[in-house]
């Protein structure tokens, strides 16, 4: 299938996301519906005199001459929407779908066998400054544009089945409708934030020794009392950073191609670059075809950020207590510092820049 949609000569040595999603759709069985009516060389029903050939090439998509700007017109079937269809709405969807529930469902079963994760030590007597104005600032305005362009985005994918039969075609439509202007200008919010918290944070998101411990021990979520070492953000948490800042740096790029049609082909040239790499990718493709991708592939990174993150918001508020605080407040607790960060707390210190404040009485 993917061979149609990039129109292959044939089979070449592929791998990555694309390829594994696409391959999904095969293995589904939720194969194209585009060329299948000329197999068999005969049209039914077709009068005498009938160019089986030219029609054949035309259902093909060859490109013929128009004399209007838009070339683009001078193709009559775009045999590869039918495919880019069938895996949107296929394995994409479906997959994606299952995805999402069954986050929600591991989480929920964490929830039921671990329970909340307390402070072991209980709250202590003092409060430790975690995350100033400008840090929680960024996080909200990645966070909140985040959720409105997942709800709108989900929305775009799954609405006509979900929201359609529950608030009828009207409401449906209206809703959509602001959800699209939605999705387009928070995207803007989405990716500002992205480049402060990048700016803020990276310099305490490369790898360091504490993180195969906090490896080893599971992070400490599955045992109470275990409490790896960590600096200011723990293995897991880097993960997060990471797969927010490259995630969202591609959901970005993929999304700017949508917003301006046929103004940002990326896929070709990607291509060339990992052709560079041994792969035998297209690196020539018809304008159309590029945003056939850039959608696939704008849907496939949101999903998998989606899930990524609704793991995140658990832990960040009901999975553990006082984690919230570090974004709430900017505050928190000082024996959740030592816990959870322990290496991070005597740093500060160290520095003399714990900034520590009496916790108020409960
Ligand atoms: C809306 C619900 C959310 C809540 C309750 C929440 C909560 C939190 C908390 C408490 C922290 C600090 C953890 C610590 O002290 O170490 C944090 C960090 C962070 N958040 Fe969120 N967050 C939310 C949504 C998001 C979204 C949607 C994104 C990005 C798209 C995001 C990106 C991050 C990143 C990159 C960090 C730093 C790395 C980490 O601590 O995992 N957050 N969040």
């Amino acid at each position: 299938m993917l061979r149609r949609i990039l129109r292959l000569p044939s089979p070449g040595g592929f791998s990555g996301l694309i390829v594994f999603a696409l391959a999904a759709a095969l293995f589904l069985g939720l194969g194209p519906v585009g060329l299948q009516a000329q197999q068999g060389g005969n049209v039914p029903g077709a009068a005498p005199g009938y160019n089986y050939e030219f029609w054949r090439a035309v259902r093909n998509g060859v490109q013929g001459n128009v004399s209007i700007p838009d070339k683009k017109a001078g193709v009559l079937v775009q045999s590869e929407g039918d495919n880019w269809r069938a895996v949107r709405n296929g394995p994409v969807s479906v997959i994606g779908g299952w995805a999402l529930l069954g986050i929600i469902i591991l989480l929920a079963l964490f929830f039921l066998l671990r329970g909340r994760i307390r402070i072991d030590r209980g709250r202590g007597k003092r409060k430790i400054t975690r995350f100033n104005a400008l840090e929680r600032g960024a996080h909200w305005l990645t966070a909140v544009s985040f959720l409105v362009l997942a709800f709108s985005g989900l929305n775009i994918l799954y609405g006509r089945y979900v929201l359609k039969p529950l608030l009828g075609p009207e409401l449906f439509a209206s809703l959509s409708l602001l959800g699209k202007y939605l999705h387009i200008y928070l995207s803007f919010a989405f990716m500002t934030g992205l480049v402060l918290i990048f700016i803020l944070w990276v310099k305490d998101n490369f790898p360091n020794r504490h993180d195969l411990e906090w490896i080893a021990e599971g992070g400490g979520l599955f045992t109470k009392g275990s409490h790896p070492p960590a600096r200011k953000f723990n293995f897991g948490q880097k993960i997060i950073f990471w797969a927010v800042v490259l995630g969202g740096i591609s959901i970005s790029l993929s999304g700017l191609s949508l917003m301006f049609p046929f103004e940002l082909p990326m896929f070709a040239k990607t291509f060339a670059v990992l052709n560079m790499l041994g792969l035998s990718l297209p690196s020539e493709l018809s304008p159309v075809v590029e945003m056939q991708l850039a959608q696939i592939w704008h849907a496939i990174v949101a999903l998998i950020l989606i899930v990524i993150m609704i793991a995140h918001i658990y832990i960040g508020s009901i999975g553990m207590e006082g984690a919230f605080d570090a974004m709430g407040s900017g505050e928190v607790d000082e024996n959740w510092a030592k816990e959870h960060h322990s290496v991070w707390v005597s740093e500060m210190k160290k520095k003399g820049a714990a900034k520590m404040k009496k916790a108020p009485a409960e």
